[in-house]
């Protein structure tokens, strides 16, 4: 059996991503999902992380983890997800109820990995603070890692500055040692998530005849489609579902290419931008698998039917 760890700062396409991940629970089990700060503060991220767990049915661990970066001070995103992080549904108070098995992610992770009788595939949708900081605090444990699906970073373009897609330029330096750690690594970057791994407007209203997950999905999708039209945005990416599905369906990712990929550091206005080494003699730095394409009917349906599937 898969066994999946979710590394997350829910966040309107994190929940979208959580849906599916839950939606194939005999192929992958969740055994936790852990909160970082990203989105929305830490404690909102996590609340909602509550409020997913509860309204998809779930039973897995939760842990919430950084409140912040590891170098600067946190940079959120609540002009596109709202001042709670996922506004435009009315979730259950009790659902805040919902038990925390650790307020410490990396200790969390590290035991549960450890004492796992497989290896755990982590899934990482948010700024990668908590995942650098376990593989820095306990290097042992990369031997029980399976394998990292990412969503972060780009080969092109940014989102939150010119350079930089979100999740890197939030915390580069956690980006910069889990991209080094020497793991098998699987990335969506804004390069697929924008250009192809999109839905239209069109698909997006669809959502709402699917059950009563698509009721919830589209409600806080419509306040995440809102602020990406504003952007002037009308492709819609589901970002972290890219994460989930390049575990869950790797088949339907249709073109990637091995890159050594680099993250700036720099304290200017490229900081936070990932780029691909494409040099023939290349000095291998790290070997990523870039997800460049996709089969964009493939991916909406399976979007589709996993959202259905809670009926
Ligand atoms: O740039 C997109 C990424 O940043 C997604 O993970 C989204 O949830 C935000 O965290
Ligand atoms: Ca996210």
């Amino acid at each position: 059996m898969t066994k999946v760890i979710m590394d997350c700062d829910p966040g309107i396409d994190d929940a979208i991503a959580l849906t599916v991940l839950l939606a194939h629970q005999k192929q992958a089990q969740l055994i936790g999902v852990t909160t970082v700060g990203g989105n929305v503060k830490l404690d909102y991220v996590t609340k909602n992380a509550k409020k997913l767990l509860t309204f998809l049915g779930s039973n897995a661990e939760l842990a919430s983890g950084q409140a912040k970066p590891l170098v600067k001070e946190i940079e959120t995103a609540g002009e596109i997800h709202g001042k709670t992080g996922m506004d435009g549904y009315d979730f259950p108070k009790e659902s805040l109820n919902y038990p925390l098995t650790s307020n410490n992610a990396v200790t969390y992770m590290y035991d549960r990995i450890s004492k796992s009788n497989e290896k755990v595939n982590i899934v990482a949708t948010a700024p990668l603070t908590n995942i650098a900081l376990l593989l820095k605090t306990f290097p042992d444990i990369s031997e029980k890692i399976e394998h990292i699906y990412i969503m972060g970073g780009s080969t092109l373009q940014g989102n939150i500055t010119l350079a930089a897609e979100f999740n890197a330029y939030v915390d580069p330096e956690a980006m910069d040692i889990v991209f080094n750690s020497g793991l098998p690594i699987t990335l969506s970057g804004l390069n697929l998530t924008e250009n192809k791994a999109y839905l239209t407007m069109d698909e997006i209203n669809k959502i709402k005849d699917l059950g009563h997950v698509g009721v919830m999905a589209s409600s806080i999708l419509n306040f995440y489609t809102k602020a990406e039209l504003e952007k002037g945005m009308t492709k819609i990416p589901i970002h972290d579902a890219c994460a989930v599905i390049s575990l869950l369906a790797p088949d339907l990712f249709t073109k990637s290419t091995n890159y050594s990929m680099d993250v700036c550091l720099t304290n200017d206005q490229y900081r936070g931008m990932t780029y691909p080494d494409r040099r023939t003699d290349a000095p291998i730095k790290n070997s990523i698998k870039v997800l460049e394409d996709v089969d964009r009917d493939a991916f909406v349906k399976y979007l589709f039917d996993s959202i259905s599937s809670y009926e």
